[in-house]
């Protein structure tokens, strides 16, 4: 190879890593993302132009196309994209990197040496490349709202097992008969793409970033072995490094949620039967409500406050609301700081991102470790749109189905006002013993509008 490209190849797997690096912080994170990009366009290039192949002259003009096209597309989805509709954003990208992994899969085995190591990594970048973009866009589907219902065949466990292992044993006779008919290519690449349909369909709506994370972990893997399989070292590095940062994130949330990865796959909780937004646990017990006046009082007069969003202030838009809201009460000379926990909202960082949109100070956001021994120093504790994450009942209650998972304790602030709809439940689908606390008051509304009216009832005090 080249010396230039080998240079190029190892400076782009330097910004790779550096990218990921400066990721782990919104302060840093547009760069990081601006540096790994600059890499890769850097290697893209380099590749481009350096190579030692003999190509026509028309292949540049396919490939320059290809670019500009890609480019513009991929510059107006990203400028035009919600940040709540991001994660099926990213099941898209998860997607077409699966689906070139296939193609390119396809396009090799029909030059395959018949060399046992290269027909394992052609026919593994088939079905990986094909599951991965299947399941993705089934996951995309889900997100938006296309396909909403979690279609469970029966025994649907079973019936994927068996897919599965009947694709591996395909996969070894064709690699072990040395075949090189595209037919059975062809057909390893729909059962890849079955597979990848019966995987995601039962899974519930809910649990969709989990199952993102899992697929772009997938892509990588594809992209690694499409790495191996042109001997491109930035390639295999690049797959490498999404592939491992998919499944730590992947990881990551199932901790955080206090599950496993294999209950997320195959258990049903966050499916239509057991959770979901639309089901609704049991209520028990009396409530108390608060007006936005009593709320305005406490506020008022309180020392410190700690904001708790979760995912009902993304719904409803609430961010800036809230943002002017923290505003105010600094200027009265209340403390206030933001709560995050790592899984409110239906994504990973969903608030902190949020809350970056409006640009609130980092320090004032507290990670769950660091914020909850401050609970029982707080005047009042204010809860949008959060629940499942301050559910003490995943404390006190070894039957709960979020028993054991992490949460902010909120129950242990002097007051706590919590601001939702109704007494619908969360993501779990389970009653939450706060609302019964004799501290806690129900400020019911719509997010965005109860705390536009905190604000307007605040600047009259
Ligand atoms: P949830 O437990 O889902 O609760 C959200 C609450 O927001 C609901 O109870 C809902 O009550 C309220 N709400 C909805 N729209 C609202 C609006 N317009 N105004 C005010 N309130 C509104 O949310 P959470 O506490 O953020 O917990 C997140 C859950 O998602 C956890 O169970 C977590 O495991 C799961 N999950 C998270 C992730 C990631 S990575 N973040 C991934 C997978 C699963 P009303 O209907 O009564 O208003």
């Amino acid at each position: 190879m080249n010396i230039y490209l080998s240079i190029i190849y190892l400076v782009a797997t330097v910004t790779f890593i550096t990218g990921l690096k400066l990721l782990g912080h919104p302060d840093t994170a547009k760069k990081g993302n601006q540096i790994a990009a600059g890499g890769m366009g850097l290697a893209i290039l380099g590749t481009i132009l350096l190579h030692d192949l003999e190509v026509p002259g028309f292949v540049y003009g396919l490939i320059g196309g290809a670019i500009l096209l890609g480019g513009i597309i991929g510059y107006v989805i990203a400028i035009k994209v919600k940040m709540t509709k991001m994660p099926e954003l990213v099941s898209l990208f998860n997607g077409f990197g699966g689906a070139s992994a296939a193609l390119i899969g396809l396009v090799e085995f029909g030059q395959n040496s018949g060399e046992i190591s290269q027909t394992v990594t052609i026919l593994a970048a088939i079905a990986i490349g094909s599951l991965t973009f299947s399941g993705s866009m089934i996951a995309w589907a889900k997100l938006n709202g296309t396909l909403w219902k979690d279609i469970r065949l029966p025994k649907y466990n079973l019936i994927n097992n068996v897919v599965l292992l009947a694709i591996i044993a395909y996969a070894t006779y064709m690699v072990f008969t040395g075949t090189g008919s595209l037919v059975f290519a062809v057909i390893l690449l729909l059962s890849g793409l079955l597979y990848g349909v019966l995987l995601v369909i039962p899974i519930g709506g809910a649990d969709m970033p989990v199952v993102i994370s899992l697929l772009n972990s997938l892509t990588g893997i594809a992209a690694a072995i499409t790495g191996i399989l042109y001997d491109n070292m930035v390639m295999l590095a690049g797959g490498i490094l999404v592939g491992s940062a998919g499944l730590i994130l992947t990881f990551a949330m199932c901790e955080a949620m206090n599950r496993s990865l294999i209950n997320v796959m195959f258990g049903a909780f966050g499916s239509t039967e057991v959770g979901g937004d639309e089901h609704h646990a049991q209520t028990t017990g009396t409530v108390k409500k608060a007006t936005v006046s009593d709320v305005a009082i406490l506020m008022n007069y309180a020392q410190r406050v700690i904001f708790v969003p979760g995912y009902g202030l993304a719904v409803a838009q609430a961010q800036h609301a809230i943002h002017e809201l923290e505003q105010l009460l600094e200027n009265k000379g209340v403390e206030v700081k933001y709560a995050i926990h790592p899984v409110a909202g239906r994504m990973p960082g969903h608030m902190n991102v949020l809350l970056a949109e409006t640009n609130v100070e980092y320090d004032k956001l507290a990670e769950m470790e660091d914020v909850n021994p401050e609970f029982q120093n707080t005047d009042v504790v204010l809860v949008v749109g959060a629940n499942d994450v301050v559910n003490p009942a995943a404390r006190n209650d070894t039957s709960s189905p979020i028993y054991g998972m992490p949460i902010l304790d909120v129950d242990m602030a002097k007051q706590i006002i919590v601001n939702k709809r109704s007494m619908n439940p969360g993501y779990a689908g389970i009653d939450n013993e706060l609302f019964y606390n004799q501290k806690t008051s129900m400020l019911f509304g719509d997010a965005k509008t109860t705390i536009q009216a905190l604000i307007s009832e605040l600047k009259g005090m």
